[in-house]
């Protein structure tokens, strides 16, 4: 029967290797893939992007679909992560924001009062449709491999709104958060009701598992943390709960961070190159799987330097249910990408 056949079909009866391991069943051999594995390091990804603005590209389903299938077919990675972008629904619900190349996400306007807030427009559902269109095409694309849809947590979306650009520790931000709490928890409270509609919409399109980037939650004490920022992280993943897949929570030096960033209620955590991936373990327990942790540096070492860096990080892993290699951060634009299939040849080879 052609449904039997229907990849979300077969992935509940026999799910893939990435699947078992982000709910904690290990599988023999441990699933591989890179966060920013499909952009710049790609020269097929540079090919098709030029002339095309960065969100454009992002709300064009074809364009979309291509850049995602992109390292799936070059590295035989065990997932696909969606190309689009944490500012996407900042975007479609008409905030003007760019993303300025070598640099990151702009604003024209940032946002830092009351009045700033409450004027943020809410996002129509309706916008969303060429992220479906886009999750669609690739998912019948992928087959069985599974496709991972992201969103940016609250607290690293309004990092970029209150900065009105990149920045290294978020002052203003911070500062927003204890000088103005009501205002605070207004703004979070906005970005955590379009970044879980965003995370739905893939979710309901097709993606098998969804991450969540705090990219920048790493500036914060855990104190913070805990009070200021959590709530809404959790807040935005209520909005995908019930499709039960699994979740997955990452953020940039967050070593401090982890115990309470796996309390949100996800199934895994994203640890970066700075914690050892056992003592990661030793800090978050056996209740989560851990993704990590290759140092993006050591990229550009010579072969026999990574491979000895990839053997500790495979034994590391270990200490954990289950662990899914990736990057400690994502795969930086100069990469060799012949390097990345060499790890993920590697990895698939190492039991
Ligand atoms: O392959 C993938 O991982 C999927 C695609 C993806 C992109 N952005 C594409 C992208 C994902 C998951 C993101 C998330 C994202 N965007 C995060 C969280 C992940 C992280 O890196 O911590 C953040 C902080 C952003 C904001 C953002 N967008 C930054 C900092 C940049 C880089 C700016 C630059 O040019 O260095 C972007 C732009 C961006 N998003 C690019 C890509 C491929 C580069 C744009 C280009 O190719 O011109």
């Amino acid at each position: 029967m052609l449904h039997d056949s229907h990849p979300s079909v077969l992935q509940r009866n026999d799910p893939p290797a990435l699947i078992r391991a982000y709910r904690g069943d290990r599988p023999a051999v441990t699933p591989v893939w890179f966060m920013r594995q499909a952009g710049r390091s790609l020269p097929e990804y540079r090919e098709l992007r030029v002339g095309t603005d960065m969100l454009d590209a992002c709300l064009n389903p074809e364009l979309a679909s291509e850049i995602t299938l992109q390292p799936v077919r070059r590295h035989g990675v065990d997932a696909g992560i969606f190309f689009s972008d944490i500012v996407i629904p900042v975007r479609l619900a008409g905030v003007d924001v760019r993303i300025v190349a070598g640099r990151g996400p702009v604003l024209e306007n940032p946002v830092r009062t009351a009045a700033d807030v409450a004027s943020l427009p809410p996002l129509d559902p309706a916008a969303l449709a060429p992220i479906r269109e886009a999750v669609a095409l690739t998912v019948a694309e992928l087959g069985t491999t599974p496709l991972i849809g992201f969103a940016g947590a609250p607290y690293t979306l309004a990092s970029y709104l209150v900065e009105g650009g990149p920045s290294k520790e978020q002052l203003k931000t911070r500062a927003l958060m204890h000088s103005d709490p009501d205002t605070w928890a207004a703004l979070l409270t906005w970005c955590a009701g379009i970044t879980g509609a965003f995370l739905r919409a893939q979710l309901e399109a097709g993606a098998s598992a969804g991450q969540l980037f705090d990219s920048w939650a790493g500036s914060l004490s855990l104190a913070d943390y805990t009070q200021h920022v959590a709530p809404f992280s959790s807040l935005a993943l209520d909005a995908v709960r019930d499709l039960e897949v699994p979740l997955v929570h990452f953020g940039v030096g967050t070593g401090e961070l982890l115990a309470a960033m796996r309390d949100v209620g996800v199934d895994a955590v994203g640890v970066d190159w700075r914690l050892p991936l056992d003592e990661a373990v030793r800090r978050v327990g056996q209740g989560v799987t851990v993704q990590g942790n290759i140092d993006p540096a050591l990229l550009r070492a010579p072969w026999p330097v990574l491979e000895a860096h990839l053997v500790d990080v495979l034994e590391r892993g270990k200490a954990a249910r289950a662990h899914v290699l990736n990057l400690g951060h994502g795969v930086p634009p100069d990469t060799d990408p012949t390097v990345l299939t060499r790890i993920v040849e590697f990895v698939h080879a190492h039991a």
